[in-house]
């Protein structure tokens, strides 16, 4: 396993593109399955997650063409053509499933196309419990039968294929976004019309459906709480390319904003980012976006930009709760809680869409950070200054708070089991490198050697 050494202290300043998102670049490659034509996807980021998809629908009969990407590094170009050679294969199988939860995007795809999905039940992981209960109800309203058997759930459906019905995805912390993947996936290829109420309305989900539009899907309603299919008989090849990362270029830009750089931030994803940087902006950090399409562009493509970002004074307190698009995400949860642990008062987080997600908070305090957790809420009480730590990862984001809070942090960080980061950031030690960072990726069994302390 590895670990980051991180010698804290230095502003990450310079330039940085950011990579295609994880979580949109996921339920596209699912949807490689809806068609037997030919789909190519560009700016599809290289991380774990994504090569155990593309793992994944390989063992599903999807031939892939992957180019390598070569030394250096590069954040668009990545282009991934996919086309099904085999559709005889529905069980996606449980090494595969656990080692990515994301798996379950096949789940509506492969019900469709094939008739029948096999799918190992994932289990719950670091950020709390994990249903898919949203998923399976939204499917069995299409008309398919849901068991599960030996840990796996199987769907199969009907004689004469899917058909339309009126779904409500809403759950108790809100709608879900990869069960409406699934479902809307699953629509396009059902008999009559589809009525997802309570929809996500996430931005990976807009450039979902757009892909889908592209290879013959007929969707209306995209980034609203009310989407509407109609099924179509097929679906054809299509080519798009990814939206940008809005949870990568948040990462970053609080990275600057903690540690006192400047930032320019290429492929910027503005409409992804318009709130929860609205929020950001009220404890002092600066966001001038460049040059950009008007807002209400039709044509609902992601609008991209270069942004500057730094802060000028010391940060703010401010009260952040997490919500479903276009509120504050979850996913820049961790981060966010770790840069407010330097601003000048008391910050109040409430998270609401995981509330056991705080696993960052013990391992923040270790570093001097002083907050209190109740619940769903943690109260952050900043100090001026954190100190290096050895410290344990645990989930993807949290991981990155750890990360960021070691850059800006007095002496040495050590992040332990930085396998969880690698899953979401493409070679993130490397290009905080390149921006100043003094950041050094090891073997977890060399630490003793080096002598640094664990
Ligand atoms: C997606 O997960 C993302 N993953 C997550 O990002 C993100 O945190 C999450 O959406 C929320 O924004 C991908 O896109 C691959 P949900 P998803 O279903 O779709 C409850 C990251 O760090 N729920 O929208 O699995 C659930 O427990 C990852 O990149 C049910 O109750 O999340 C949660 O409280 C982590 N029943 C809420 O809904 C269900 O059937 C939202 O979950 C499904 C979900």
């Amino acid at each position: 396993m590895d670990a980051f050494v991180i010698e804290g202290g230095r502003p990450v300043s310079g330039r940085f593109e950011v990579h295609g998102s994880k979580n949109a670049a996921l339920p596209m490659l699912a949807a490689a399955l809806l068609t037997d034509g030919p789909l190519e996807l560009s700016d599809v980021p290289k991380l774990q997650d994504i090569q155990n998809m593309l793992r994944l629908l390989a063992e599903l009969g999807v031939e892939i063409d992957e180019p390598d990407d070569g030394p250096g590094l590069r954040a668009g170009g990545r282009t991934i053509r996919t086309r099904v050679t085999d559709a005889s294969q529905s069980h996606a199988r449980y090494d595969i499933v656990r080692t990515m939860r994301a798996g379950v995007c096949v789940l509506g795809p492969m019900l469709a196309r094939r008739g029948e999905a096999r799918i190992s039940m994932p289990g719950g992981c670091a950020i709390g419990p994990r249903p898919i209960d949203l998923h399976l109800k939204g499917l069995a309203a299409l008309g398919a039968s849901v068991s599960l058997s030996n840990g796996d759930v199987i769907a199969k459906a009907p004689a004469g294929g899917l058909r339309g019905a009126t779904v409500f995805l809403g759950g108790p912390f809100g709608s879900t976004v990869l069960g409406t993947a699934n479902i809307m996936s699953a629509a396009t290829l059902a008999r009559g019309r589809t009525v997802i109420e309570s929809a996500a309305c996430e931005p990976e989900i807009v450039d979902l459906g757009r892909l889908l539009i592209s290879m013959g899907a007929r969707i209306s309603g995209l980034g609203t709480p009310r989407i509407v299919v109609d099924g179509v008989a097929e679906l054809g090849g299509a080519t798009r390319r990814i939206m940008p990362d809005r949870i990568e270029a948040g990462t970053y830009a609080m990275a600057a904003a903690m540690t006192g750089g400047e930032l320019t931030i290429a492929n910027w994803p503005v409409d992804a980012l318009l709130g929860p940087f609205e929020m950001l902006r009220a404890a002092g950090l600066e966001v001038e976006l460049g040059e950009h399409e008007p807002l209400d562009t039709p044509g609902g493509d992601p609008i991209r930009t270069t942004a500057f970002v730094r802060r000028t004074e010391r940060l703010r307190p401010i009260e952040l709760t997490t919500q479903p698009f276009p509120g504050f995400p979850t996913d820049l949860q961790a981060q966010a809680l770790a840069m407010l642990t330097l601003a000048d008062g008391n910050s109040i987080i409430t998270e609401k869409i995981f509330p056991e997600r705080f696993l960052h908070v013990a391992e923040l305090m270790r570093m001097g950070a002083r907050i209190i957790r109740h619940g769903p809420t943690a109260v952050v009480s900043g100090v001026p200054k954190l100190v290096g730590a050895p410290v344990m990862a645990s989930d993807l984001r949290a991981s990155a708070g750890l990360v960021l809070a070691g850059l800006a942090a007095r002496g040495q960080t050590v992040v332990r089991r930085v396998y969880h980061l690698d899953r979401g950031y493409q070679r993130m030690d490397e290009y905080l490198t390149g921006l100043g960072a003094k950041i050094e990726r090891v073997k977890e069994e060399a630490l003793e050697e080096l002598a640094v302390p664990v």
